[in-house]
């Protein structure tokens, strides 16, 4: 997995549900993180303090809030961002097909406010090649950017690309190295989130 150095990092966190939020409030204690939602019941009862999922107790939803967590679903808010994290949910059908309109839907969200150098993370659970064949090309006709994909390249030369792309499967979060040096976007992912918060989730 490369380890891609981030400066200025300002975090949105796009899909708040068992995934998304518990990330979001571990990063906020270092980084500035946006909490991105399309459900405004959701986005509501966060900004009062309440997750119903229990996943964050109210103490830990307002101990986000105070560290500058904003909770929204205004695009806008987003647009300031340099790394977007992707933790919409991936559902499949009774074919077992994964229905993966949320993934495209917040690609096309995320293009319209992505920049040259910004970083986007897949956390959602994709089949391999997904965010190649099905995001990528979203964000690119999107944004107007070209990006690169780290799914199947070991290292990396982003020289001709405007963006980086990473597909995060959760297995690969185990053989990530967790003494990773400081500035580095997965190591933070991994930093944070202690070890066995992290294999708990795989
Ligand atoms: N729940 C887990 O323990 C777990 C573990 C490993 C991987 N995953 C994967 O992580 C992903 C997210 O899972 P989850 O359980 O957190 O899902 P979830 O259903 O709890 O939450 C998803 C959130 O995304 C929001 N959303 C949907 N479409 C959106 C869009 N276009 N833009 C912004 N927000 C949008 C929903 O309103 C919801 O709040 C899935 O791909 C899942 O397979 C989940």
């Amino acid at each position: 997995m490369a380890k891609i150095k981030t400066e200025n990092t300002k975090l949105a966190v796009i899909g708040l549900g068992y995934v998304g939020l518990p990330l979001a409030h571990a990063f906020s204690f270092r980084y500035p993180v946006v909490g991105f939602d399309i459900a405004q019941w959701r986005i509501n009862e966060l900004q009062q303090g309440h997750d119903r999922t229990l996943e964050l107790s109210d103490e830990q939803v307002k101990e986000a809030i105070d560290n500058g967590m904003l909770f929204t679903n205004e695009l806008d808010d987003i647009k300031e961002c340099n790394v977007y994290i992707v933790t919409v949910p991936t559902p499949i059908d009774e074919h077992k097909t994964p229905d993966l309109t949320p993934l495209k839907k917040a690609s096309e969200s995320i293009g319209k406010v992505l920049k040259a150098g910004d970083i986007v993370i897949y956390e959602s659970t994709v089949y391999p090649g997904a965010t190649e064949e099905v995001c990528i090309p979203i964000l690119e006709k999107v944004s107007g950017l070209k990006y690169i994909s780290t799914e199947n390249n070991s290292t990396l030369n982003t020289q001709n690309y405007d963006a980086i792309v990473l597909a995060v499967a959760h297995n690969e979060f185990k053989a990530m190295d967790l003494n990773a040096s400081e500035d580095t976007v997965v190591f933070d992912i991994k930093g944070i989130l202690n070890k066995d918060a992290v294999d708990g989730r795989l």
